[in-house]
């Protein structure tokens, strides 16, 4: 049987949600990682250190028994931050980065920053000090076509802020774009980009051939598959500054199954499976511990994992739940629409 053994990833960009959903998926992601960067975008939104640290708390009251796992908490930065509060919560360890949503460009974004300017302050301080800004990189002007918002965001917001403020550590989360992989690719040692396990694997087709299909759409939405290569190429290529961001984010099938369905995709319980697969398919196995396990600590100064899981190959297909319950309803999880041969063996830590 063919194996890889890597040290234990991290996710660097995970939606873990709260209450009943929280209870169930969590496990889902520290079975097989030993940290996550936690996004913020809870109704009503983690917006101080207190905040953060009051859901780190529920966070960890969720974690079953044997389980060991870091949350990484995040601020949902709004045009009223405090510089101090940002910065307080850094220096004592219980905020890891701050989370740029502009208003209205995805899930509970609507508290978001309408004017980077109004963001300033908190943009300099951060700066100073060292805090990455982790970016939902998507314009929201009504009249760029969605499929463009990130090459014209990276253009229109992105630069400008990098050119004012270069010692700004900035991570470009969930990239999904040739143009993005290759802004990120040239920005220097400042500039990093996460990567998500299904935008290595479909493209726009997955969402709107045959009939719609809710449970691929994301946000950024899957483009071209010249973009979805670019990104392939990217994640395997070892590069430092790219890295795992699943950008796992359930909704229950209610909310994701209608008129107007709910932006994200479930993808945390398959994760390592699906980018074993990946990486084998690009001969590239032998960089996949640097995507998952190697690149994002190393961009956000902290040591990777001592401990090891093991990936094992085996000959039938590996068995998943196609949903996972929650007390809230059902969670339909990613299908890669290949079968899985690769499997976690190594499970909670
Ligand atoms: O698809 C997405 N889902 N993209 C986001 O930016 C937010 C996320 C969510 O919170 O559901
Ligand atoms: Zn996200």
């Amino acid at each position: 049987m063919k194996t890889l053994t890597i040290r234990r990833p991290d996710d660097w960009h995970l939606h873990l949600r709260d209450g009943a959903v929280l209870k169930a998926v969590l496990p889902e992601t520290s079975s097989h990682f030993a940290r996550a960067i936690v996004m913020p975008n809870l109704v009503p939104p983690v917006v101080t250190t207190a905040d953060a640290r009051a859901y780190r708390a529920r966070i960890m009251a969720a974690l079953p028994e044997g389980h060991r796992f870091t949350p990484l908490m995040t601020l949902y930065l709004t045009e009223r931050t405090e510089p101090d509060d940002v910065a307080a919560g850094f220096e004592s360890g219980e905020v890891t980065a701050v989370k740029l949503y502009p208003a209205g460009a995805t899930t509970n974004s609507q508290s978001g920053v309408r004017d980077i300017e109004k963001a300033l302050p908190v943009l300099e301080r951060m700066a100073e000090i060292g805090m990455p800004l982790c970016v939902h990189g998507e314009v929201t002007d009504p009249a760029i076509d969605i499929f463009d918002r990130e090459a014209v965001f990276v253009e229109r917001v992105l630069d400008p802020l990098r050119r004012r403020l270069p010692e700004l550590r900035v991570v470009m989360e969930h990239v999904t774009t040739k143009e993005g992989v290759d802004y990120a690719q040239d920005g220097g040692d400042n500039l990093a980009a996460t990567i998500t396990t299904h935008h290595l694997i479909i493209n726009r087709n997955a969402i709107l051939a045959g009939g719609i299909r809710p449970h691929y759409y994301c946000l950024p939405v899957a483009k071209r598959e010249k973009h979805r290569l670019a990104l392939r190429k990217a994640a395997t290529s070892g590069h430092p500054r790219f890295f795992l961001g699943t950008d796992s984010a359930p909704h229950v099938d209610p909310l994701k199954e209608c008129a107007c369905g709910c932006a994200g995709i479930f993808n945390a319980p398959n994760t390592m499976a699906c980018l074993a697969h990946v990486f084998e398919e690009e001969g590239a196995l032998d960089r996949l511990e640097a995507f998952a396990s190697l690149n994002g600590p190393a961009f956000y100064r902290l040591p990777p994992n001592e401990e090891r899981i093991m990936l094992a190959r085996q000959e039938e297909p590996v068995r998943y739940p196609s949903r996972i319950e929650t007390g809230d309803g059902a969670v339909t999880v990613f299908d890669p629409m290949f079968p899985i041969h690769w499997n976690v063996e190594t499970k909670a830590g």
